[in-house]
């Protein structure tokens, strides 16, 4: 029987001549559960991406099976919401809290940049999608190790205090619409990211805390790029089905969002993302400026 030539072997891990897709990567990334060793994974794949494209021979994307939820440390525990304790910002145990709460929202990104990218495989992308969410998950695993690093030299670390357990909600909630997850994750919960850092920096500047300082700076600076990602594809996968992006926008954060966007907005880091006042202003619990409208 003439073997037919588009019979593939199955890549496996053992064997280092096969390559491992992009999708496999990124689930070997979701179903490791420390946090230091995730992130280390997540930086040496993003590496080895990058190395491929620059080389002119990118990686296959692929396909894999991401988990419904990623794999995550014993510690910290996850409670409500409700149930975390809150702390005063203004003493060295509150902005102990207010880190570690940082480095869980850290860890989450570095899953949800990597679920974008195994989970819509179906959805055919260029390879700029793919450069964009491996990028933002190599930052987002910098900025968990910038964290930690400063939890530790305050004898705390990730995993000393409870942490948020909704916080893959929004990728359950969106698992099988690619523009509702653009539209919640970079586009509502990281640009309310950009609204509260300022206020957090003012807090360790008070404190003269530089190492923190640094860290936050960074942080900054680099999620004005993943809210970026976010619209620039949310508006590509727009224009390509004819759609409004201002009304879908609207739809899909009303469908998969659950309550109102919080201002104050931080406006002039939400247009550098690409994100104008009349996307966000009428999702707010407030009424928006004439200008917003
Ligand atoms: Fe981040
Ligand atoms: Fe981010």
């Amino acid at each position: 029987m003439p073997k037919r030539f588009w019979t593939q072997q199955k890549p496996s891990k053992k064997d280092p001549l096969m390559t491992q897709s992009l999708a496999e990567m990124a689930v070997e990334v979701l179903t490791t559960a420390d946090g230091r060793a995730k992130t280390a994974i997540s930086k040496q794949h993003a590496a080895t991406w990058f190395a491929a494209r620059e080389a002119g021979t990118p990686l296959p994307i692929g396909t894999a099976q991401p988990p419904l939820l990623p794999a995550r440390p014993e510690q910290p525990e996850l409670l409500d919401p409700r149930d975390v304790p809150r702390r005063k910002p203004g003493s060295p145990q509150g902005r102990i809290a207010m880190l570690h709460a940082v480095a869980h929202i850290e860890l989450n990104a570095v899953d949800l940049h990597w679920d974008i990218i195994a989970r819509f495989t179906d959805v055919e992308m260029p390879l700029g999608f793919y450069d964009d969410w491996v990028k933002s998950a190599a930052e987002e695993s910098n900025h968990f190790n910038l964290i930690c690093d400063s939890l530790e030299a305050k004898d705390s670390f990730y995993g000393a205090l409870p942490a948020h357990a909704g916080m893959w909600r929004a990728a359950e909630d969106t698992v099988d619409d690619l523009m509702g997850r653009l539209a919640v994750v970079p586009m509502v919960l990281e640009a309310r990211g950009l609204d509260v850092t300022p206020g957090m920096i003012r807090i360790f500047e008070n404190a003269k805390d530089t190492q923190t300082l640094e860290a936050l700076r960074i942080i900054y600076a680099e999620e004005v790029g993943h809210v970026a990602y976010g619209s620039k594809w949310f508006n590509f996968l727009c224009g390509r089905h004819g759609l409004d992006p201002k009304a879908e926008f609207h739809g899909l954060v009303q469908k998969y969002f659950h309550g109102a966007l919080k201002p104050p907005f931080n406006e002039e880091k939400r247009a550098d993302a690409g994100l104008p006042p009349d996307f966000y202003w009428p999702l707010a619990d407030e009424e928006p400026p004439a200008y917003a409208r």
